[in-house]
């Protein structure tokens, strides 16, 4: 991923989630307030936990992480349920490859999410935070440790948070390199000293979730957003975007561009315009949206607008904010076979069809390495066979989705013909 310091890197105008990022010390609260810090939370404590949370849900904030569940939604549910105490975790296990858009974040700006983690806690009712930070971010983590120590000592956190008689505090817990720890419910058995691996839903997080007590689960940038749309009023947020995808969103272009990195752009915007940007190769190929888990556009889709629903209806996904660039240089074979590895590996092994799958599927993309046309057509009869077996009966994303890319390279860029 880029340096820090190459972001932030956008074409629009008025920076949201990125404003801060390379303008404020990261160690330094004082400079984090003397740029908007905390006024989020103090409107928070002014609304109340059920005004904070109309706020969100008018602002249509929909997560950040891929799957753009509604995050008010999500608050409402937790904040609502009879069973105590009430946990919040924030997903800082950013592992999607291609993805480096939170790690910005909580290098360049870690006490926005201590502030935002803060807000969410108020709304749900829960007075501990869980930090769950992939491990291989060592700077972050080091920020992050430093904001929230700072934060309590100036009554930021703890017994009584800006004395107004909340009581919050945040613990940090570091993943050891397992793709399926950032999936939410192995996220809790990692925490709680089990094994990494996912549970089955439902029931959901926000009913049964950490320790078996109501969790909130949400992601770094999710959060983050939360901050502007508490002090500028969800209306004014909402007006950012489109009806359905509303604000802006942290792209994380990488591949065979001019200028990787991390931008940020209102919904709407196209693949075309990101593009630009970025600074496109001169005979593109492909580009992968939505990482491992997503799905090819053609450089004669590039028009698609930047949004949940747009990509959707192209065929892939936004997931986590994805923009892999492939130019004709690159085999298409082996990028399918290099995620068909990472899947094998990652699979925890815990159900069959992707502990299994995601083996056949790796064989079957060896062997079509070298194969086209009628020499592939048995092979890929196979891969579809076991990937509707995965995508079926997987009890996780990471076996549902381990077959995506690989379908939408052969049926859209007619991959082994
Ligand atoms: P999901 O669709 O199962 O759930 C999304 C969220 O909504 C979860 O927090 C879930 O608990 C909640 N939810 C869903 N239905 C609910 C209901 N009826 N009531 C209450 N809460 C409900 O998706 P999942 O498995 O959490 O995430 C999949 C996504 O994660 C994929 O889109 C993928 O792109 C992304 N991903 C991101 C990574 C990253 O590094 N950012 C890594 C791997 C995957
Ligand atoms: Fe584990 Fe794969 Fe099953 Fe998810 S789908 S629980 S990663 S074996």
């Amino acid at each position: 991923p880029p340096a820090v310091a190459a972001v932030p890197q956008t074409g629009a105008e008025g920076l949201v989630l990125l404003r801060r990022v390379g303008v404020v010390d990261p160690g330094s609260l004082d400079d984090y307030r003397a740029h908007g810090g905390y006024a989020a939370l103090r409107r928070a404590f002014a609304l109340g936990p059920a005004g904070v949370i109309r706020e969100v849900t008018e602002a249509g904030l929909v997560g950040r992480g891929g799957a753009a569940f509604p995050t008010g939604r999500k608050w409402s549910a937790t904040a609502q349920q009879p069973d105590h105490p009430h946990y919040l975790v924030c997903n800082a296990d950013e592992s999607e490859p291609g993805t480096f858009k939170d790690r910005v974040l909580m290098e360049g700006d870690p006490y926005a999410l201590i502030e935002a983690m803060t807000v969410a806690g108020y709304a749900t009712g829960a007075h501990r935070g869980y930090l769950y930070l992939r491990g291989e971010y060592p700077r972050a983590l080091h920020r992050l440790r430093t904001a929230i120590d700072r934060a309590r000592a100036r009554g930021l956190l703890g017994e009584d948070v800006m004395g107004q008689g909340f009581a919050f505090d945040i613990e940090i817990r570091r993943g050891a390199g397992a793709y399926i720890c950032g999936e939410e419910t192995a996220i809790f058995n990692s925490i709680e000293g089990r094994r990494g691996e996912p549970r089955s839903k439902p029931p959901f997080p926000v009913e049964k979730g950490l320790f078996g007590k109501p969790t909130a689960v949400n992601n770094v940038e999710t959060l983050v957003n939360v901050l502007p749309i508490l002090i500028d009023g969800a209306q004014a947020y909402a007006r950012t975007g489109t009806d359905t995808s509303t604000g802006t969103k942290l792209f994380c272009v990488s591949g065979t561009v001019a200028r990787p990195g991390v931008y940020e752009l209102p919904f709407g915007a196209t693949l075309r315009e990101l593009l630009e940007l970025a600074g496109p190769p001169e005979t593109l190929r492909a580009v992968l949206l939505g990482g491992a888990a997503g799905g090819f556009v053609r450089p004669d889709e590039l028009d698609v607008p930047l949004t949940f629903e747009g990509t959707r209806a192209a065929g892939t996904t936004l997931g986590s904010g994805v923009v892999l660039v492939l130019d004709e240089s690159v085999e298409l074979p082996r990028v399918l076979l290099r995620i068909a590895e990472f899947f094998r590996d990652e699979s925890c092994g815990q159900c069959v069809p992707c502990r299994v799958g995601t083996v056949r599927q790796e064989e079957a993309l060896h062997r079509l390495k070298d194969r086209t046309g009628a020499a592939a057509a048995g092979d890929i009869a196979l891969l579809r066979e076991v990937g509707r077996a995965m995508r079926d009966a997987s009890i996780c994303g990471l076996g549902q989705t381990a077959w995506n890319a690989v379908e939408s390279a052969i049926d859209r860029l007619g991959a082994f013909k």
